[in-house]
């Protein structure tokens, strides 16, 4: 007999046939009366298929008495209520590593179209500007800047690696140091803003690092800085960073992740320092098919009572 599997948001086609193919899939997302759903299967359900977005709360972890697994699209498992699947006996599994690269990627692309207005630049020439004002004004360099990484994980290392070839010097805060890198180490991140001109988030969301990036942070990270959040929306005091930029207290700022996706404050539209992305770190085809392909081969080695390939405990 196929496992029952609950799935509450819709995957990529691959993902659903693959789910469809092997499972007895239900799908919360298509349910008119969610509890009424719910209660009808749930004690049948033993894994659920999510991603970064929908996750699974406490709320869903309970209404599902033998749940045994909940294997997510995605490396943040902030929407998921981890500790407490942890205390039922409920696996996590998430999709690291497999993003790295393209996360890197357009970490780098968005600090290269805030420091050389890519996206001003292009509307310029299309407005028509370029022929009746002439040449707009210069840009800045990233070359010899000094980096500063808030998170220097399997992401950040990358990112780090890759900011090499363009000759910025890197420097990191982390809870814990990593003596074994070749960059330094802040502990105080306030300390490390003063210090450097990009700073660049790539950290877990959730409690623990909510609005790490705070006014004091912005503020000495100044009005030439760059704050680029690849992270989550939560880590920075969004408020915060929107004055800091209407004033000029902050230099630019390259944004993929917000606070209340996909809503993004109207003030940033204006911007003309600041480059906005709809969430896109992992979002290319290849990326994504990839990190679909660990979230069901996750699924399938712990209902074949074979190893997980990347539990978070
Ligand atoms: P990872 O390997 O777990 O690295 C996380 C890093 O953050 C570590 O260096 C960790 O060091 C640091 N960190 C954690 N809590 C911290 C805190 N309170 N203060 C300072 N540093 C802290 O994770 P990853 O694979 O690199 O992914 C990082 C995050 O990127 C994900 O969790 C996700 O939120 C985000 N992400 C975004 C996109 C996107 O599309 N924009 C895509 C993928 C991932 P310590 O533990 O020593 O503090
Ligand atoms: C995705 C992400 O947007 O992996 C993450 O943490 O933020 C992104 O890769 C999302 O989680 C896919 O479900």
């Amino acid at each position: 007999m196929k496992p029952d599997v609950l799935v509450n948001g819709m995957q990529m086609p691959h993902v659903m046939e693959a789910l469809e193919k092997a499972y007895t899939l239900h799908k919360l997302f298509e349910a008119k009366d969610r509890a009424g759903f719910l209660k009808e299967i749930s004690p049948r359900i033993r894994a659920i298929a999510t991603g970064g977005h929908h996750g699974a709360s406490a709320e869903l972890i309970d209404a599902l008495p033998n749940l045994e697994i909940i294997s997510s699209v995605g490396v943040g498992t902030d929407a998921i209520d981890v500790p407490y699947a942890k205390k039922k006996g409920v696996i996590v599994c998430n999709t690291p590593d497999v993003l790295n690269d393209d996360v890197a990627n357009l970490t780098i692309a968005l600090l290269l179209a805030v420091t050389r207005k890519l996206v001003a630049y292009d509307r310029f020439v299309r407005d028509g500007r370029w022929e009746r004002e002439g040449d707009p004004p210069l840009t800045r360099s990233i070359a010899g800047r000094k980096v500063g990484m808030l998170g220097m994980g399997r992401i950040g290392q990358v990112i780090a690696e890759k900011l090499k070839v363009f000759h910025c010097e890197i420097a990191y805060h982390t809870r814990t140091p990593r003596p074994e890198l070749p960059y330094p180490h802040y502990a105080d991140l306030v300390k490390l803003a003063t210090d450097v001109s990009v700073l660049i988030a790539i950290l877990p969301g959730g409690a623990a690092t909510q609005k790490i990036v705070d006014r004091r942070v912005i503020d000495a990270l100044g009005p030439e800085g760059i704050l680029i959040n690849v992270a989550r929306g939560s880590v920075v005091d969004e408020e915060a960073m929107v004055a800091s930029l209407q004033e000029g207290r902050l230099g630019g700022a390259g944004l993929d992740v917000f606070a209340a996706e996909p809503k993004v404050p109207a003030a940033l539209f204006q911007m003309e320092n600041v480059v906005l992305q709809p969430h896109q770190g992992s979002a290319t085809i290849e990326t994504r098919r990839a990190m679909g392909d660990l979230m069901l081969k996750n699924l399938a080695a712990h209902f074949a009572g074979e190893p997980l390939i990347s539990p978070l405990f």
